[in-house]
């Protein structure tokens, strides 16, 4: 079974997804990090990133592995690097390019092949897996998402006020919706869920139900 959960930056996703996978004993797929890694790797190489013949083939000729919380790019673990400015920044043109979309759709179908898979990212329920036995859009406030953004880049020593962590989300929010191709949307049949107000347990409670439900 498939479990897509898509949303924007600071909704959650990611520990929800971790932690809903590890209660079913299922896998779990952060695609953002697998853009992530393409952008770090490019970065790394000098490789120009408008160029989507060569990014295309560096996607595909990459070993991205996820060991629990980390990450491993042939081999190497770039759990840390993947998180900078920096390579944020330069995730951007990669995850724009509708030639290394359609190249990661391809790598993601590979990867999720036989698995039970909670798989989190922009585009997973409403491109990489139309057929997905449930689709979760996790969603909170502008202002939520900005707190939580915050606590999560103090504790990796980064001090940002919540005013420049809402003007960067803003930045974010607007060019995961409006990429031409894989835009950050909710699928037509995806169930809504917002999660201001909600501890992380709470989510994770809800999603769990929500997967017993369509089991049955
Ligand atoms: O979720 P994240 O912040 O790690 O995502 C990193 C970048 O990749 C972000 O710019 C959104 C983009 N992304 C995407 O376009 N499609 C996905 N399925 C996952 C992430």
């Amino acid at each position: 079974m498939i479990v897509t959960l898509d949303g924007p930056a600071g909704a959650g996703k990611s520990s929800a997804a971790r932690a809903l996978a590890s209660r079913l004993g299922w896998c779990h797929l952060d695609t953002g990090a697998m853009y992530r890694a393409v952008a770090l790797v490019a970065v790394e190489r000098g490789m120009p990133l408008d160029d989507a013949e060569r990014l295309v083939a560096l996607a595909e000729s990459l070993a991205i592995e996820f060991q629990g919380e980390r990450v491993l790019v042939d081999g190497r673990d770039v759990s840390g690097e993947i998180r900078t400015e920096r390579v944020t920044q330069a995730t951007r043109p990669v995850a724009d390019s509708p030639p290394v979309r359609e190249a990661m759709k391809r790598i993601q179908r590979r990867l999720a092949a036989g698995l039970d898979l909670v798989t989190e990212g922009r585009d997973q329920g409403s491109v990489v897996f139309p057929l997905a036995e449930l689709k979760v859009y996790l969603t909170a406030s502008p202002e939520e998402r900005a707190r939580r953004r915050q606590r999560e880049e103090q504790a990796r020593g980064v001090a940002m006020s919540v005013n420049d962590v809402l003007q960067a989300q803003a930045r974010r929010d607007e060019g995961d919706r409006n990429r031409p191709v894989g835009a950050m949307r909710p699928a037509d049949d995806a169930v809504i869920l917002e999660t201001d107000g909600l501890s992380a347990a709470e989510v994770v409670d809800r999603l769990v139900r929500l997967v017993e439900e369509r089991r049955r």
